[in-house]
């Protein structure tokens, strides 16, 4: 790309040329002109991002197996005599989670919703009972609660950081609330302290859905750890992948039985003599959850570089958001200092048009052109899908709300950035440089 090397106002006072010029809509500034001989890849200039495709793509490939999970699963295959054996990987796998977690009770499960399914059984409510859950959510979060009558109420979630509004979580609360299940939207924990704290205060089950967030913590405590139960997502794109699976997080024995009777007939055997729920021994009750053992195998390998995997995403993460928010419009999801988040899927950003002086479509449409693998997508929310709203499907038909304007805002000011998984100061420096030209652009992409 050739780079205007004449001018060179700082950043800051180039970007506010630039917002003036947009403030003015074709007013144009000197400098701003002298920048934007830079012809935009979309009007047939150079691409701002020339590393190598392959290359490109290889950062960017997820989930990441080789040698090792390669090795173990011949190992497996080559050594067990009988189908019985394979089954060793999954204590083992719990273990060694519940360890990295430090989690007093862990259940392997087939996949998160299996284990979702499961700790709503282990909640032992009447039906009727509600449940704070947020509608910004992946649907087995919300329909699980189905099969026990449970009525999930949806909540908002905070603009500032896509997870569980706090503040709308005490304008739903009835006498009917039991339970609250945050999310930690793309490996950003809730705000759990102030969770914990509510949930003490009204006497409700603090639950959580870390589906996206394994590794991440708050004041040094695990997500997954915090809430009474919780769950952990292993499907293919997630922070830890095997390709299925998924985790139930317990804090007491009861929880731990109970949802591990739920779906594995095998283990109320195993149980103290005093358990419940040990006499359905040999049935559970009626599903079979168990996770499969190849995944465990592949689970142990990734789990032994999970830390370093999510250090080398965020510290490209840092390094790049910390250059594209000196830009007028771009900010990232607000993240505590006694938080440690993890990044679940791509970087989450948010454009405020009005700021930035043009519109999102035509932000992503410019970068993408430069070669910027720029993304959105909107979470589908809950609360306007099908299922919720037939009452036949539920014991108590869970209510609608008129409107989540949380979700709007996240979803219509959100973009995406892809993570990189490996060093690449090279591609961050294109990427910037991308951004730059079309924000020295943006007055002529907000006519266009
Ligand atoms: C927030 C959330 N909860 C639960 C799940 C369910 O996990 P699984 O796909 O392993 O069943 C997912 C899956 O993507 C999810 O994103």
């Amino acid at each position: 790309m050739s780079e205007n090397k004449t001018t060179t106002p700082t950043r800051r006072a180039f970007f506010q040329a630039g917002a003036a010029t947009v403030a003015g809509l074709g007013a144009a500034g000197g400098r701003l002109v002298a920048s934007s001989q830079d012809t935009l890849a979309l009007n047939g200039g150079s691409k701002a991002v020339t590393y190598p495709a392959d290359q490109h793509a290889a950062l960017r490939r997820w989930p990441r197996y080789g040698a090792a999970e390669k090795r173990v699963l011949h190992e497996l295959i080559d050594n067990t005599a009988d189908s019985g054996g394979f089954y060793k990987e999954l204590p083992e796998f719990e273990k060694e989670w519940k360890e990295y977690t430090r989690s007093p009770f862990v259940k392997a499960h087939m996949n998160g919703s299996s284990a979702l399914t499961s700790m709503y059984f282990a909640l032992d409510l009447p039906p009727g009972s509600e449940i704070l859950v947020p509608s910004y959510d992946f649907f087995s979060d919300c329909l699980a609660m189905r099969f026990f009558g449970y009525v999930p109420v949806f909540v908002d979630i905070d603009p500032r950081t896509a997870c569980f509004d706090l503040a709308d979580a005490k304008r739903k609360l009835t006498k009917e609330t039991r339970a609250l299940v945050p999310m930690h939207a793309w490996g950003l924990p809730c705000e759990l302290d102030h969770l914990q704290d509510f949930a003490n205060q009204k006497g409700l089950i603090l639950l959580e859905d870390a589906a996206h967030s394994h590794g991440a913590s708050m004041q040094g405590k695990k997500t997954g750890t915090w809430g009474q139960m919780a769950i952990f997502s292993f499907q293919g794109s997630k922070p830890l992948p095997g390709v299925e699976g998924g985790m139930g997080m317990y804090q007491t024995r009861e929880y731990y039985e109970r949802a591990a009777a739920f779906g594995h007939y095998e283990d109320p055997v195993t149980f103290p003599k005093d358990s419940p729920v040990r006499a359905y021994e040999g049935t559970g009750f009626g599903q079979k959850y168990r996770m499969h053992p190849f995944a465990a195998a592949v689970l142990r390998q990734q789990l032994k570089g999970l830390d370093e995997r999510n250090a080398v995403v965020s510290k490209n993460v840092r390094a790049l958001n910390d250059r594209l928010k000196q830009l007028p419009g771009i900010s990232e999801p607000r993240c505590r200092p006694d938080q440690e988040r993890v990044y679940y899927y791509k970087s989450m950003l948010f454009l405020e048009e009005a700021r930035a002086g043009f519109k999102r479509a035509a932000m992503l449409k410019a970068l993408q052109a430069e070669g910027v693998p720029v993304s959105m997508w909107d979470y589908p929310e809950q609360h306007k899908l099908k299922i919720y709203s037939e009452s036949k499907w539920w014991h108590h038909a869970p209510k609608i709300p008129p409107s989540m304007p949380g979700n709007t805002q996240v979803n219509g000011t959100h973009f995406f950035m892809p993570l990189l998984h490996g060093d690449a100061p090279e591609l961050i420096d294109q990427y910037v440089k991308a951004f730059e030209k079309v924000w020295a652009h943006r007055a002529e992409l907000a006519k266009a």
